[in-house]
């Protein structure tokens, strides 16, 4: 027995593949080390983390697969997800195997990534205590359910007939339309229930935990409790609760922040539109002329390979157009500290969920502008329910942009959006703080360990 406690205990992490879901699982695996647990992070090749001198206190494992490396972005995410689980459900259990048999460590549980779901099945035959993280929102968790039943039902006729049924609510989950529905541009609505069927299976999961808050999303997060039926811990935003190392897959250009420091206060709108979204070169353009003709300066972030349909460089194409010494552009920022920067006033965001809760944690306004799945619905809560965020839909024209930005750079209504912005920040540092909701519910999870 006493043998038995002697042995240290060791968490193994298995995050998925891409930078919105990697950074939050490395955030929590910091919390759980901090808290006195060894841990394990199993990855695939796919965007690879590569484990820095800053990530050395961790373990890396590689869960061996036989896919080509173009399947990640040949497939899109759904389809690839799909393939990856089916290729890992035997080699993550001869993994796990052999993470067993180190006698001198006990694993104290196995924390899955929503859509590493192939992880449940080894664990289940190991009888080792299986734990959902969702590294999105409470309410894409239950849209995602939602989906499911809606397609069990009818198909998901809203979705599929046309003529203006994609605009109605969906009974009870308001502000959420049917069009708001985590649905991808990358997979028809059949291949991203078959994926959700999986991510909504907890099977032996002994609890879920979300990088959430309380204050946020208290009625999704009530409707997953009832739904689950076991324990749900919102434990976000873990960006705030833990100071974790990089895990940036692209070199930061830190360039921008001394570009930044030349600014006035909340004078400067970022725009970022994440790790994956694609824009059309005309959709481009639009923003540039919309944003030169705000008068407001801007920093954009132009991840290499984004624009879809043009020939010549991102870079040299936005040089092209936007002959202006308001805008500063990089491939790819440290984004959390832009969002800190006293001269950032808005954020242009495609409204991931890490976006949407690194832009809350600063106090910083929105421009919603989703691109696909969760995103969507991250917009709907920012204009609708939170009321921080103002939503771009449709075609983007020049003029459209130029009025968003000025609603919320300019006019007393974009005041309003930033105190009530502000007002959610303070809720927010409270929640990871000492007696706070979010760090009551992570110290109430560890104890079930
Ligand atoms: C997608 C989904 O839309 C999101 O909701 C889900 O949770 C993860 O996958 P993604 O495009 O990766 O999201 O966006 P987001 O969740 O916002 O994550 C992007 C991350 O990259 C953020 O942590 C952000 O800080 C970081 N980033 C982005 C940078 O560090 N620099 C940049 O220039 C842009």
């Amino acid at each position: 027995m006493e043998e038995k406690l002697a042995r240290r205990r060791r968490v193994v992490l298995v995050p998925a593949p891409a930078q919105g879901h990697i950074t939050p699982m490395m955030q929590l695996a910091k919390a759980l080390h901090l808290k006195g647990f060894s841990i394990t992070v199993a990855q695939t090749k796919f965007n690879y983390l590569n484990p820095s001198n800053d990530l050395s206190e961790f373990q890396f494992v590689t869960i061996p697969e036989n896919l080509p490396v173009s399947d990640l972005r040949n497939l899109g995410p759904g389809r690839f997800l799909i393939k990856l689980a089916n290729e890992c459900y035997v080699s993550f259990k001869e993994l796990l195997g052999q993470l067993l048999a180190n006698e001198e460590e006990e694993i104290a549980c196995v924390i899955y990534d929503e859509f590493m779901y192939f992880v449940e099945v080894a664990v289940k035959e190991f009888k080792l205590r299986n734990v959902i993280f969702s590294t999105t929102s409470a309410t894409a968790f239950v849209c995602r359910f939602v989906m499911c039943k809606l397609y069990a039902k009818d198909g998901l006729a809203q979705l599929k007939e046309g003529g203006g049924r994609e605009e109605e609510l969906v009974p009870e989950l308001y502000p959420i339309r049917y069009k708001d529905l985590p649905s991808s541009v990358f997979a028809s609505v059949e291949c991203s229930v078959e994926l959700f069927k999986n991510t909504c299976y907890k099977g032996t999961a002994s609890s879920v935990i979300i990088n959430t808050v309380s204050c946020l999303e208290i009625s999704s997060l009530e409707w997953l409790r009832q739904e689950l039926d076991i324990p749900v811990y919102p434990i976000g935003p873990l960006h705030m609760a833990v100071s974790a190392p990089s895990t940036s897959l692209l070199e930061e250009n830190e360039s921008c922040i001394e570009w930044l420091n030349k600014q006035k206060p909340s004078s400067v709108i970022y725009i970022s539109l994440g790790s994956f979204t694609m824009v059309e070169t005309k959709e481009v353009l639009e923003m540039a002329y919309g944003l030169v003709s705000s008068n407001q300066h801007f920093l954009w972030v132009i991840r290499p390979g984004s624009i879809n349909g043009s020939e010549i460089s991102e870079e040299e194409l936005l040089k092209k157009m936007v002959i202006t010494d308001r805008g500063y552009i990089v491939k790819w920022a440290p984004q959390k500290q832009v969002l800190a920067h006293s001269a950032v006033g808005a954020f242009w965001s495609h409204c991931g969920w890490n976006s949407t809760l690194e832009s809350l944690g600063e106090g910083v306004p929105m421009i919603c502008r989703p691109f696909t799945t969760d995103q969507k619905g991250n917009a709907r809560y920012l204009e609708c329910v939170w009321k921080v965020g103002i939503q771009v839909e449709g075609k983007l024209e020049r003029g459209a942009v130029e009025k968003a930005v000025k609603r919320l750079m300019v006019d007393e209504e974009g005041e309003e959006m930033k105190r009530r912005a502000l007002s959610l920040k303070e809720k927010l540092k409270d929640s990871v703080l000492a007696q706070g909701s979010s760090h009551n519910s992570l110290d109430d999870f560890i104890k079930t360990l």
